[in-house]
């Protein structure tokens, strides 16, 4: 299969095009869920699933499928995707590349007249980011089983607007329960997805072969203190909610950078107060705190210190801590078979590849509870994502989409 010709003139026009829907001024991308932009960045991508003579459905949860038949129907399909919703002030490529670049991957295929056994299923999955509803991969958890419907149904954005009425009004009807898929339904599942860290393009590697996904988790902390005017209130026996908030973002790098291991890291990434006035002392604050690792038991013990540490810090300040565990995620191990699968991919391309460990999160980890799983990465320059400036050159995305279509092409053989 080595005549497979990727189009990639054709794919980066569509990947600089699907920039363009965005809730932003381009260059910046953001697509959060369900908003206009990443429902029109749904009917794009349909599109062009379409005109690649794709089947297309959507589950309840609004994860979309796009299958090529293959020739043997009673097979287990292979599924490949990933993502294009995007945070606020993102770049083009996170996500898109594995769903644009499965798009490309399957015409490559069919152009070089391949006939899969089995079906080759894109999956574009809802709400991988947590932006909306605060939880990442909520379209994954669901199909995995990870999450329960009512646990889904009970997700509200920050104005209290519920995950079922934004999907019933993006057109996703249905139950939630029906969004679950068996177990080993799909023969494998493949993510191809830019690095989002510095290792490949520092070590000139084309392609990263991803083995592990390490453990994310989130912690959101609802602190409500007594507000006040800011002339008025003299400062002994204030009760900030924004102070007591900013001792615990340093306990969270505290925790994290003494856990004993390099690989545990901690962001507070979200921080809003309220009333949100100069002149007004912040009475309540709301914190979202990221935690990973890629071991468990240090992740673990980070979150019970920042978790301690908070109780502490809003009992002296007299500020009231709600605390939840959003989630709380084990890593994933991707499949030894697939893994050696795509190193000979790569071999037999001469391409560069290292094994590596995923540090941000993908669909994949929750995939990995059902079937077997593997992620493809590519470089992005400086390992800079999550910004506007996130880039990988086409060159890049070339030598990833051949690896993804020769991979699809051999687990769907
Ligand atoms: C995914 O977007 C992550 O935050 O790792
Ligand atoms: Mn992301
Ligand atoms: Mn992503």
């Amino acid at each position: 299969m080595n005549s497979i010709k990727v189009d990639i003139q054709r794919l980066q026009r569509e990947i600089d095009e699907l920039a363009l829907i965005t809730e932003a001024e381009p260059p910046v991308v953001t697509r959060v869920l369900f908003s206009e932009a990443d429902l029109r960045g749904r009917e794009f991508v349909k599109k062009l699933c379409r005109e690649a003579g794709l089947a297309l459905r959507a589950d309840a949860v609004g994860n979309i499928f796009a299958r090529w038949d293959g020739a043997n129907g009673k097979l287990p399909p292979v599924a490949t995707g990933s993502h294009i919703d995007a945070i606020p002030n993102a770049g083009r490529y996170d996500g898109v590349v594995g769903v644009l670049g499965a798009i490309e991957a399957i015409r490559a295929l069919k152009k070089a007249g391949h006939r899969p056994q089995r079906a080759i299923e894109l999956i574009v999955f809802t709400a991988e980011e947590p932006t909306r509803f605060g939880i990442g991969c909520v379209g994954s958890r669901l199909l995995s089983g990870v999450l329960a419907p009512e646990k889904a149904a009970a997700l509200q954005d920050r104005d209290g607007k519920s995950l079922d009425e934004w999907r019933q009004g993006a057109g996703y009807t249905g139950s939630l329960e029906s969004v679950r898929l068996p177990k080993d339904g799909y023969a494998a599942f493949v993510e191809l997805h830019i690095e989002q860290g510095p290792i490949l393009e520092r070590e000139n590697t084309a392609i990263g072969i991803v083995e592990k996904i390490a453990a994310p988790s989130t912690l959101r902390m609802d602190l409500t203190g007594v507000g006040g005017h800011a002339g008025g209130t003299l400062m002994p026996g204030r009760r900030d909610a924004l102070l007591a908030g900013a001792e615990i973002a340093l306990a969270v790098e505290r925790a994290v950078t003494s856990s004993g291991s390099p690989d545990t890291v901690g962001t507070t990434g979200v921080f809003r107060i309220e009333p949100g006035a100069v002149n007004s002392v912040p009475c309540r604050a709301l914190l979202e705190i990221d935690v990973r690792d890629t071991k468990v038991a240090t992740r673990d013990a980070a979150l019970a210190q920042i978790e301690t540490a908070a109780a502490e810090i809003c009992q002296r300040r007299g500020v009231v801590l709600q605390a939840e565990r959003v989630n709380v995620d084990p890593p994933a191990v991707c499949d030894a078979a697939l893994v050696e699968m795509v190193t000979g991919v790569c071999r037999q391309l001469g391409v560069s590849h290292k094994k590596m460990t995923s540090r941000a999160y993908h669909d994949t980890l929750f995939m990995a509870q059902i079937c077997p799983c593997m992620m493809i990465f590519i470089p992005c320059r400086g390992g800079v994502s999550h910004r506007p400036d996130e880039f990988s050159s086409p060159e890049q995305i070339e030598t990833g989409v051949r690896v993804l279509a020769q991979t699809l092409a051999r687990a769907a053989d």
